[in-house]
């Protein structure tokens, strides 16, 4: 498996057990997530171009509700992430 994939299911894991349950900084922790999130676009060769920009836009959605401490934002945001990720494996893994 791709490491950037590796880090990516880490971290976004990691990411709920910290919002759940305060385990855990979750700027630290989406941090992790953001970089795997970077490194796989460029690490793989299974996702299409146009597929690309509207995936990091998202993870840019993310950061931005991090940083204002958007919580309510960021849960949503999360099962955004997972709807995307969804149609993503389904068509591309
Ligand atoms: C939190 C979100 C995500 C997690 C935790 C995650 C996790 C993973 C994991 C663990 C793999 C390894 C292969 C496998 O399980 O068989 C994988 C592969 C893959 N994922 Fe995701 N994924 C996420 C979101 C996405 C999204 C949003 C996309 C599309 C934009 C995507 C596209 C792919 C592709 C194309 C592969 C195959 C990579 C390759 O072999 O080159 N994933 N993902």
């Amino acid at each position: 498996m791709l490491e950037s994939k590796k880090k990516m299911a880490q971290s976004f894991s990691d990411l709920k057990v910290a919002l759940e349950k305060g385990k855990g900084d979750p700027k630290e922790i989406f941090s992790i997530f953001e970089q795997g999130c970077r490194e796989f676009t460029q690490e793989t060769k299974k996702l299409p171009p146009e597929r690309i920009k509207p995936f990091l836009d998202l993870v840019q959605r993310m950061r931005k509700e991090i940083e204002q401490g958007d919580r309510a934002g960021l849960l949503e945001r999360i099962e955004e992430m997972k709807r995307l990720k969804k149609i993503c494996h389904e068509a591309y893994k």
